[in-house]
């Protein structure tokens, strides 16, 4: 067995924003922005503020966005927790991609969040952001009066699982009560579409063998966090009957790719791949999931909002089901081969060197698994294989991933669980 030593620094390579930084001057533009600027009047992102030597075009990843036939009755999309992982993977194709729409970011800039995820949109005319909480109905209720919001992209929620276990009631809040006062504010508003963002989490788990849930399936939450995503359904679907929001709901796998908040499993571990750091596996780390590359799941997204049928629900699935310690042994792989020049040092991944096994969560599911044939009728499937999305996600973290957020090191522990 050939051990891998290779040891990396933080390092800067662009004087660039911190998340406080980017906090701050959020509120310098809330606060100055006004009296300055006719478009886009809540966009913080200043040219000034741009790194030098930065070119957006090694951060996006626009491609294979099929364009759909716009909404005829469709002018202004509200994007909420459009500063998120995946909201912000939405807003960047699409803004760009269908510039008849306006599109309204509105979101809490939330420690998850980062403006440096928008900035590239920052000049488009077609993009402004609205800085709320969901849970607030007159902050809801003044981004649509001042948007003329006529459809919600909903994929504002408290989204890290491990914080539910000692928060459910702030998931509540967040993902129940909000999502009820976006509901409200549709049925005030005569939105002419309202796509619900949920997760494969609310069916429970499948255990090895069993068979994928299509949508009809009934729903088996297993945590506070798929709980709270489970219960905002219920009032999507009891809003739906009653008052005719127009809504779809869309429960998907889950979702990798740059720009996600480094709490998460993914960019969690490469991260601390990158330091030459030990990385926190939960159990004996043989628990699966199934990936979405983001630019694919922004084109399932693209594809449900303009061709999915109102009242339906759509799962976003995967082929790629891969184990937490397959994931360590991946990065740890791709890691080396990228550093020693395509030259591989690692025959094979020593685990007591990486890994740090720390006590399991209260309750974790063992496999999640969604059937998306209802989807894939639609003409969608995903095209980036894990191989390829996992490098360009590693390419990614180590170009960026120090600077993106601030210091996120307090983020890179394990879950710490009440017994
Ligand atoms: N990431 C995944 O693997 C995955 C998988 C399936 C479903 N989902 C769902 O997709 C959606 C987006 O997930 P993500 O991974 O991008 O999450 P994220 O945590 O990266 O982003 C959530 C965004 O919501 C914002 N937000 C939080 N509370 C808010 C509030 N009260 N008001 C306004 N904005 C608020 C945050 O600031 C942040 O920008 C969530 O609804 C999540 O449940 C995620």
């Amino acid at each position: 067995m050939i051990s891998v030593g290779f040891l990396r620094n933080k390092y800067s390579r662009y004087p660039y924003l911190g998340s406080g930084d980017a906090h701050r001057l959020l509120e310098d533009s809330m606060n100055n922005h006004t009296a300055k600027r006719k478009h886009n009047i809540e966009t913080i992102m200043e040219p000034h503020n741009m790194p030098p030597a930065f070119t957006w075009n090694d951060v996006q990843a626009l491609k294979a966005l099929t364009l759909c036939q716009t909404l005829p009755n469709v002018n202004t999309i509200c994007v909420t927790g459009g500063a998120g992982f995946i909201g912000s993977w939405f807003l960047r194709n699409m803004t760009l991609a269908y510039t008849n729409y306006h599109f309204v970011c509105f979101d809490i800039f939330d420690v998850c969040s980062s403006p440096n995820n928008l900035r590239i949109l920052e000049q488009t005319p077609n993009f402004s952001i609205f800085r709320g909480d969901i849970r607030n109905a007159e902050a809801v209720r003044q981004c649509f009066s001042q948007h003329s919001v006529d459809a919600i992209v909903h994929f504002a929620a408290q989204s890290h699982v491990d914080l539910s276990f000692d928060g459910a009631n702030a998931f509540c809040e967040t993902n129940v009560t909000g999502t009820v006062i976006l509901l409200e504010a549709a049925r005030e508003y005569g939105i002419s579409r309202f796509i619900h963002v949920s997760t494969d989490e609310v069916y429970g788990e499948v255990l090895p063998g069993g068979s994928d849930y299509d949508e009809t399936a009934p729903l088996h939450p297993t945590n506070p966090y798929s709980g709270s995503k489970a219960a905002a359904e219920m009032m999507v679907c009891a809003f739906s009957k009653s008052f005719g929001i127009p809504a779809i709901i869309v429960r998907s796998n889950n979702v990798y790719g740059p720009n996600q908040f480094p709490e998460k499993l993914i960019p969690k571990l490469i991260t601390l791949v990158l330091r030459g750091e030990k990385v926190p596996l939960y159990g004996d780390g043989s628990y699966v999931r199934r990936y979405v590359y983001a630019g694919d799941i922004v084109d399932a997204f693209n594809i449900i909002f303009h061709e999915g049928e109102v009242g339906q629900t759509y799962n976003i699935g995967s082929y790629d089901e891969v184990s937490n310690i397959e994931i360590v042994k991946k990065i740890v792989r791709a890691v080396d081969i990228a550093d020693n020049y395509q030259t591989p040092t690692v025959a094979e991944v020593d685990l007591a060197q990486w890994v740090r096994w720390t006590p399991n969560r209260p309750f974790m599911d063992r496999r999640y698994g969604v059937d998306f044939s209802k989807l894939r009728a639609l003409g969608w499937s995903p095209k980036t294989s894990f191989e390829d999305g996992l490098r360009q996600t590693i390419d990614w973290y180590r170009q960026f991933g120090e600077e993106w957020w601030g210091d996120i090191s307090v983020n890179l522990g394990a879950g710490k669980f009440k017994p």
